[in-house]
């Protein structure tokens, strides 16, 4: 297991790409648009991981509920599993409380399911299994 990527909570993508680019040296590798979830995502590589760069596209959004609340920052942190439904049936029978019981699709050709984060000590971890 390894962290896939950490989440960040941004008013615009692009500009804050910009920040991380020039700062430290980073490159998008990738930006893609979640049309559920209302984000438009900005991949950032570091190292084996990456840094996911989130910005709202409605007002009702799951990003813009969170930005509202506590401001832009640390969003989530991803860890990669080979086989999300394995892990999850795992995680349910251990009593892991989740906010989704099934997979649903992330960006980039992923599925991704969110373990709650009163589970986790306050930080939201998300599941990722990569497509082909
Ligand atoms: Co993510």
């Amino acid at each position: 297991m390894k962290i896939d990527h950490i989440g960040i909570a941004v008013k615009a993508v692009a500009e804050a790409a910009k920040v991380y680019e020039q700062a430290l040296g980073l490159r998008v590798s990738s930006v893609d648009q979640v049309e559920d979830q209302g984000v438009r995502v900005a991949m950032l590589n570091i190292g084996e991981s990456r840094l996911e760069l989130l910005e709202s596209t409605r007002p009702d959004s799951p990003i813009e509920k969170f930005i509202s609340k506590r401001g832009e920052g640390l969003h989530h942190i991803a860890v990669q599993v080979d086989n999300i439904e394995v892990m999850l049936t795992h995680l349910k029978a251990s009593g892991i409380r989740l906010i989704d019981q099934m997979p649903r699709k992330g960006a980039h050709n992923t599925r991704v399911a969110f373990i709650h984060p009163s589970v986790t000590h306050g930080v939201l971890v998300e599941l990722v299994e990569h497509g082909d």
